[in-house]
């Protein structure tokens, strides 16, 4: 561990709160230099750093000391929620044909694969999916979306819960305690017994996408909030070994979202004839606004997501007006607001408003189109942004 006194120019914007809270964290270089790459892409994009509240600040040093570790080192079950893709399904669905049966990879899906299920259920009937995953646990037990705990094949059974204050032998006792129980009674309908034919019509592989696994060809390939953790080199080979998986005229789409659809920002392409061909990106408006920090969040640099996601908002937040009316909205739908920052629980309803805002505000000005410095891009009707490429 080092440095307590963050002196990067990238710091220098910040309020002295925020700058004393990032003095008093024990960060490493790496969580600094990630802490510096995403205000720099911050005041790139156009957002003023001493605006920059505190809850903001200790969200990425929790972000950098527990869960990127945890993520990179592979040590995040495979989770979901349900609900999570609708949007981008939405949008994967264009082009479909509607009277065939499509066949779905879904790579990282997580457990259990209710996206995947979700995904071929909107699909004509027929369709199928393989949802492959790196590692699968014996067990898995979810509280919820940050208190979770899964048991190993070998018997380990291993936790994560929000809360910092519990010491972690006590959170751990109470875990093993609550497995037991569970899987004393096996009806427990918290405890999930992993699967590989979890639901009809969605098979579990349990692969390394890395490891290009053969897993025959697909209409339709998904990977969502995967790449961004791997450094540039490695994501380029997932990505194109994803995308060798395509049959003609297949899609795909990589990127990352939060739970429930917002914070969203990703790619698309096809293949037209032998030719894969980057489509779109696409992001949601919540971000000329953010609510969190993770689109944000660039692991090892050099993310084009990230570097693009920046770009675009930098053009929507020249428009004052604009983001006037955004900042409006989410003040509005702001029933709960800790210290400046807004709640997670608070994420729903604000992509509901914006949906509304989208509508009334963009569409009146240039008919489903915002253009912007000579860019144009389409607004879909999930109140996302598409930037044709
Ligand atoms: C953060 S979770 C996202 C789960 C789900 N896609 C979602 O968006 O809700 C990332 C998942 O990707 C899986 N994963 C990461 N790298 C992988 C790889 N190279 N091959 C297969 N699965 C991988 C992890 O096991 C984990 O379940």
């Amino acid at each position: 561990m080092v440095s307590q006194v963050p002196n990067q120019s990238a710091f220098s914007g910040l309020s002295a709160q925020s700058r004393a809270l990032l003095s008093d964290a024990i960060l490493d270089e790496y969580s600094l230099d990630l802490i510096a790459r995403y205000f720099r892409t911050m005041s790139r994009a156009g957002f003023i750093l001493k605006d920059v509240k505190p809850p903001l600040v200790r969200m990425l040093i929790r972000v950098c000391d527990e869960f990127l570790p945890a993520v990179i080192n592979g040590k995040i079950p495979p989770i979901t929620a349900s609900g999570r893709h609708l949007s981008i399904d939405q949008e994967l669905l264009r082009g479909v044909p509607c009277s065939r049966p499509q066949r779905v990879l879904d790579v990282g899906a997580g457990y259990p694969p209710v996206t995947s299920r979700e995904l071929v259920d909107a699909l004509p009937r027929g369709s199928t999916a393989i949802s492959l995953e790196r590692r699968l646990p014996s067990y898995l037990l979810m509280k919820d979306q940050s208190s979770y705990a899964w048991v190993e094949s070998d018997g380990r059974i291993s936790f994560i819960r929000d809360e910092k204050d519990i010491p972690r032998n006590v959170l751990l006792r109470e875990y093993q305690k609550f497995l037991r129980e569970c899987l004393d009674a096996p009806a427990s309908n918290m405890l999930t017994k992993t699967s590989r034919t979890p639901m009809a019509n969605v098979e579990m592989v349990v692969g390394d996408l890395a490891h290009s696994p053969v897993l025959g060809s697909f209409d339709i390939a998904r990977a969502m909030n995967i790449f961004s953790y791997y450094s540039v080199q490695a994501r380029d080979e997932l990505e194109r070994t994803m995308l060798s998986y395509l049959k003609v005229d297949g899609v795909a789409v990589a990127g990352s979202n939060y739970w429930n659809g917002c914070e969203q920002r990703y790619f698309r392409w096809s293949k037209v004839d032998d030719r894969i061909i980057s489509t779109a990106f696409t992001f949601t408006l919540d971000n000329a606004v953010p609510l969190g920090c993770t689109p944000w969040l660039d692991v090892w640099g050099g993310c084009p997501e990230v570097d693009l996601l920046g770009k675009f908002v930098a053009i929507i937040r020249n428009d004052a007006e604009l983001v006037d009316a955004l900042s409006h909205y989410f003040r509005e739908s702001q029933s709960m607001v800790h210290d400046g920052m807004p709640l997670m629980d608070c994420y729903e309803v604000r992509k509901r408003e914006l949906t509304n805002l989208r509508t009334s505000h963009l569409v009146g000005r240039a008919a489903g189109t915002l253009i912007a410095h000579g860019i144009a891009c389409d607004v879909t009707c999930a109140g996302e942004i598409e930037v044709r490429i």
